[in-house]
């Protein structure tokens, strides 16, 4: 997307960015995925100018009290007995790596099991457990000596030319039998994404959670959701963890957390599995005061009575809209996939093969031609447009939105 090099954005309401003109931008994606209350939520902002204004950081040997206060909201929805946690990071990389650190400290076993197209962040180490070579490449210290990969449950493109109503669950025979004969035969967690969101808003069938979750308990391997993406209300549950029944040992959440995105990040755990002393894994700025800030108030908005509820009625007038385009433009929509305000559009060409070019190409119109700021996915084929506004989207802003999109499709014929 040519975004950054011909508009100098200065504000942000709502939904909306304002350029140095004047000009406004409707955002389609909420930043990054993480502007969960858009980019002003009055309640957010006076919190935090509040919280500048008496206290913006202490040691975190004095933060404790309120990291209990973002915890215990946080565990308030927490699913499978998920009780207790860790606030001393500040990106969702490093909550991964606390996540595997607890892991492989709990079991004293090795392997981290990640899926193909996976994306669990950007330090060496995330790099390394996320499945994808290409960002790899040329950094030797991003190849990760216990890290593996397995086959992504992409029932859109199975991997295995299966079509989902005559599925054999090849890609849990495929993970399972990487367990037993292409590991080391000392496996700690599987760490996996709900909905795979940098990897195309892939959403794994409810059949496969189920099954990895058995396959965990056989092996004593800890099941780590990283709902960096999907967690604090985005499926319109707090967790996607709870939608999908995937009763994970552990829950790492960044992103949407900091609420108009301020950084802040946490892991979620049962309590069992709370053992990692403070000197084991802890960073300067981790619960400082305006994260926890940021999260404070960011949890009590997202879980105010309602709130989630209207983020599910949203999310289906936002199904209603996109899944339509599918049948209309067969030739550019192969599928419209999503739950709650997380879809994806798989892009196609005229022979139903993905088309990255064309997604791309979708991205630069609807910026240049309609003032709608949308991403694309990296991973897999790259060939995924993302729509994901924020939470606090409107109704009228997604058929907004959703206009704006469908003039573009019908530009390209
Ligand atoms: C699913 C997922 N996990 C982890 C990360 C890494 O988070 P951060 O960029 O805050 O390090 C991302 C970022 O895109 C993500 O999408």
């Amino acid at each position: 997307m040519s975004t950054t090099t011909e508009s100098r954005f200065s504000m942000g309401q709502g939904i909306r960015l304002i350029d140095d003109a004047g000009n406004e931008y409707l955002d389609g994606v909420s930043g990054t995925f993480n502007l969960s209350l858009g980019y002003n939520h009055p309640y957010v902002v006076e919190k935090i100018q509040e919280q500048v204004g008496n206290l913006t950081h202490m040691s975190s040997s004095f933060t404790e009290p309120y990291v209990e206060e973002v915890l215990s909201l946080l565990l308030e929805e927490a699913p499978n007995g998920i009780d207790a946690g860790w606030m001393r990071d500040i990106t969702g990389s490093t909550a991964n790596e606390c996540a595997t650190k607890i892991a492989q400290k709990y079991t004293g076993e090795r392997d981290i099991v990640s899926l193909y197209y996976s994306h669990h962040g950007q330090t060496q180490f995330a790099t390394g457990i996320s499945g994808n070579a290409f960002r790899r490449k040329g950094f030797p210290n991003s190849t990760v000596p216990n890290s593996l990969h397995v086959p992504v449950p992409y029932c859109y493109r199975c991997p295995f030319q299966s079509d989902p109503d005559h599925c054999a669950m090849q890609c849990i025979e495929a993970l399972s039998d990487q367990l037993e004969f292409g590991g080391s035969g000392s496996t700690a967690c599987m760490i996996i994404e709900p909905i795979l969101g940098n990897g195309g808003n892939i959403i794994p069938p409810m059949e496969y959670f189920k099954q990895l979750r058995k396959l965990c308990d056989e092996h004593n391997m800890i099941l780590i959701a990283d709902e960096v993406q999907t967690g604090i209300g985005r499926t319109g549950y707090m967790y996607a963890s709870t939608l999908f029944d995937i009763k994970p040992d552990i829950i790492t959440l960044a992103k949407g957390l900091g609420g108009i995105g301020v950084p802040v990040a946490a892991v979620l755990m049962q309590s069992r599995l709370n053992i990692l002393e403070k000197h084991e894994h802890s960073f300067t700025s981790g619960s400082n005061m305006i994260s926890l800030t940021a999260a404070r108030s960011t949890m009590e908005v997202v879980s105010a009575p309602g709130f989630l509820e209207s983020v599910r009625s949203k999310g289906e007038l936002l199904g209603n809209l996109l899944s339509p385009l599918a049948e209309l433009y067969p030739d550019t929509i192969g599928e419209a996939r999503g739950v709650g305000l997380m879809w994806g559009l798989e892009i196609v060409d005229a022979d139903g093969a993905p088309d990255s070019r064309k997604a791309n190409a979708i991205i630069d119109m609807a910026f240049r031609d309609e003032n709608l700021i949308l991403r694309g996915s990296r991973y897999g084929f790259g060939n995924v447009v993302k729509v994901r506004p924020s939470l606090t989207v409107t109704e009228d802003e997604i058929v907004e939105i959703v206009g704006r999109l469908e003039r573009i499709l019908q530009k390209m014929g």
